[in-house]
């Protein structure tokens, strides 16, 4: 037997097509990106949510001289989210990038840990987040859900929680 699995998400021309709400966020990402510290890389990432109250929160990537001690925009914002807002749910994550080494025209998507970080997240609140990528310019890409960005995901209850 073979599983197909496939996913769809919308792709708009320009940060201009988004709804008044994505647009806000959005650019509230770039603000965020700007004050990266990523001297290492020189790839700014900023990331800004809605929680379910309406409230935005932002981050970006941080770096370190011991390189793997560095940490994505993506967890930045949601382990400082979850840890001081518990009990909040988040709607959607903005994700928007630039590099002094060239001008990102297409969506750059979350690496593999974020996703795994973002998808635990989404599953312990059981709504959906959504997400917005960006580059520096060009266009946007909507995905209704972690879960499409990482299918056959780790999951299991064969660990011990207590
Ligand atoms: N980075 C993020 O902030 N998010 C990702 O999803 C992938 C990569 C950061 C980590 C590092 O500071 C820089 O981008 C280059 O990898």
């Amino acid at each position: 037997m073979i599983k197909e699995v496939s996913f769809s998400f919308t792709i708009f021309d320009s940060i201009d097509d988004l709804s008044n709400e994505d647009k806000i966020l959005m650019l509230e990402s770039e603000k965020a990106l700007e004050t990266a510290y990523a001297k290492y890389s020189g790839f700014n990432v900023g990331a800004s949510l809605y929680l379910d109250n309406g409230e935005i929160m932002s981050a970006n990537n941080q770096e370190n001289m011991a390189l793997p001690s560095s940490l994505c925009a993506e967890r930045v914002l949601l382990y400082y989210c979850k840890a001081n807002f518990p009990k909040s749910n988040v709607k959607k994550m903005a994700i928007s990038v630039k590099s002094s080494i060239e001008v990102i025209d297409k969506p750059i998507s979350p690496c593999g840990s974020c996703r795994q970080v973002m998808l635990e997240y989404e599953r312990m609140q059981n709504n959906n987040i959504e997400i917005l990528l960006k580059g520096e310019k060009g266009q946007v890409y909507l995905i209704k859900s972690v879960s499409d960005l990482l299918p056959l995901a780790f999951n299991t209850n064969a660990i011990n929680r207590h």
